[in-house]
């Protein structure tokens, strides 16, 4: 029986969605359950020739088996939602706690002053939190949309552990991006280290087994706030790093892998594994590969020092855009 929490190391992005889909495929833990802010998080997965781009729903739903489920400190849009349940054929197994809190068109163009101010995703999601400590947010149980999904999230997962069960939770944004430890004012409206992530599902801190970071083999941030290193954009390009954010479509911003702020990151999450993507964009010769060992000299060496200045095994790393396109050496 094994409780995973994968959170993100830097600022979001890095690559979380494809690493979440492998382990629900492969370890087949029976729920994925997400924590984290809300529809400002943007997943890309890639299975084979299709690319599906998630905001709301947990991205274990590629594992047909598992139980998908929102927890309730999560604030959720009940039309993005419903629209991914359908879209991605999640229909009688995605869940969502009844203590969500409820994005409504109000919290969206509230966002908008936030948007200019900090570079917001415009998603509604600080609003609402913000409505949330005011009292005066709907919950889930409020809205007659979400009825047939209502669900006591906590006590789900927690029965799960206790017949058990392999559980996998999975985190939203990155860990410098919390509204605690990130690069204030320039962060997301709430924690999103691995504490906060347990804390929006209803798990408490013995029931966990393994926190898993994830960090891309560079830095890439969306939005306004501090990035050491930057990169000028003609740089990035250059080197194969620009991309474009999953919600706002926004250019992002590029950096080295950054050993002080990872170090840090596992500091702050308690991690006991390290995961990276996108090994093939630095070493463009580690495209596809899935055995450590057909990794060449260099991108070995960078494995290696990631994982001598940070104390902390490298177990999964991502070599490709497609799931399968990935090395796991935890066994
Ligand atoms: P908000 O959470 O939409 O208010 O945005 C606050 C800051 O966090 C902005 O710089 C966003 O670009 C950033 N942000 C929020 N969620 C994510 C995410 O999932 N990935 C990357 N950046 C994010
Ligand atoms: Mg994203």
């Amino acid at each position: 029986m094994t409780v995973t929490v994968l959170v993100g190391g830097f600022f979001g992005d890095e690559g979380k969605g494809k690493i979440v889909s492998y382990l629900a495929q492969k370890d087949k833990p029976v729920i994925i359950v997400r924590g984290g802010a809300g529809p400002n998080a943007g997943h890309t997965i890639r299975d084979e020739n299709k690319t599906y781009k998630v905001r709301m729903l947990p991205c274990g739903f590629l594992n047909p088996d598992a139980r998908v489920m929102i927890g309730p400190g999560v604030v959720v849009n009940p039309a993005v939602l419903l629209q991914e349940i359908k879209e991605f054929g999640a229909e009688g197994r995605a869940l969502v706690d009844e203590r969500c809190g409820i994005i409504e068109d109000s919290h969206i163009s509230r966002d908008s002053e936030l948007k200019s101010k900090i570079g917001s995703t415009g998603s509604g999601t600080g609003p609402a939190n913000a409505d949330r400590a005011m009292r005066t947010l709907k919950m889930a149980r409020d809205i007659k949309s979400l009825s047939l999904l209502l669900a006591d999230v906590p006590g789900e997962i927690n029965a799960a552990i206790s017949a058990g069960k392999d559980v996998l939770v999975e985190g939203t944004q990155g860990t410098f991006l919390s509204l605690w430890h990130g690069t204030y004012p320039f962060v997301t409206s709430k924690d999103v280290t691995a504490s906060g992530i347990c804390a929006d599902v209803g798990l408490g801190p013995t029931k966990v087994d393994e926190v898993m970071i994830v960090f891309k083999a560079y830095v890439t941030r969306v939005g306004e706030g501090k990035l050491g290193g930057e990169l000028s954009a003609k740089e990035a390009e250059g080197r194969g790093w620009s991309e474009v954010g999953t919600v706002t479509g926004r250019p992002r911003r590029a950096a080295e892998f950054d050993f002080e702020l990872a170090r840090r990151a596992v500091m702050l999450n308690g991690a006991t594994q390290i995961s990276i993507t996108k090994l093939d964009v630095l070493f463009p010769e580690c495209a596809k590969k899935t055995k450590y060992t057909e990794l060449s000299t260099q991108a070995r060496r960078f494995i290696k020092d990631i994982e001598d200045r940070l104390a902390t095994p490298v177990t999964i790393i991502g070599t490709g855009p497609a799931i399968r396109d990935i090395i796991d050496r935890r066994s």
